[in-house]
């Protein structure tokens, strides 16, 4: 059984105010972001939690590590996406993440989500998001 999404908490560990953290376990998603090229781990949200929407740069931590990453959460509209999702792609990272707690630490908000017309769009502006959470 899988644990649910805390709500977010802010400034969790004196990181200073603006920091939320959200904690789940890594669930199964549609497989698209691999076939994207920015595979993502979904976190299964809690009904009761409402985690800020958008794409931020991030940090997971992971087995004492601390790996960075990009997150979106919301509902990919380009995909007519209903449900709220907490995905994170992890920079530097290839494996398998299924069935891993992990705790995401939100750094800054780079966009809010939106729908593309074109899978290629989104790709040239996830890469974007990318270069701009590494870039700092
Ligand atoms: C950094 C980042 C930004 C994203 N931005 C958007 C967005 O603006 N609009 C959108 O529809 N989906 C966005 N997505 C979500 C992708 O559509 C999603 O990762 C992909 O469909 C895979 O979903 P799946 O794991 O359920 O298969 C973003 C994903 C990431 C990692």
């Amino acid at each position: 059984m899988s644990r649910p999404l805390r709500s977010p908490r802010q400034g969790a560990g004196g990181e200073g105010p603006s920091v939320i953290t959200l904690e789940g376990i890594v669930v199964r998603g549609e497989g698209r972001g691999r076939r994207l090229g920015f595979p993502t781990a979904n976190l299964r949200v809690a009904a009761d939690t409402e985690p800020p929407r958008g794409v931020f740069a991030a940090r997971v931590h992971r087995a004492g590590a601390e790996l960075a990453a990009v997150a979106n959460i919301g509902t990919r509209p380009t995909f007519d996406g209903q449900e709220v999702s907490v995905e994170v792609h992890l920079l530097d990272f290839e494996g398998d993440l299924y069935d891993e707690r992990l705790r995401v630490t939100l750094d800054r908000r780079l966009r809010g989500e939106r729908r593309f017309d074109t899978v290629e769009e989104l790709r040239r502006q996830i890469a974007g998001d990318i270069q701009q959470a590494r870039s700092r």
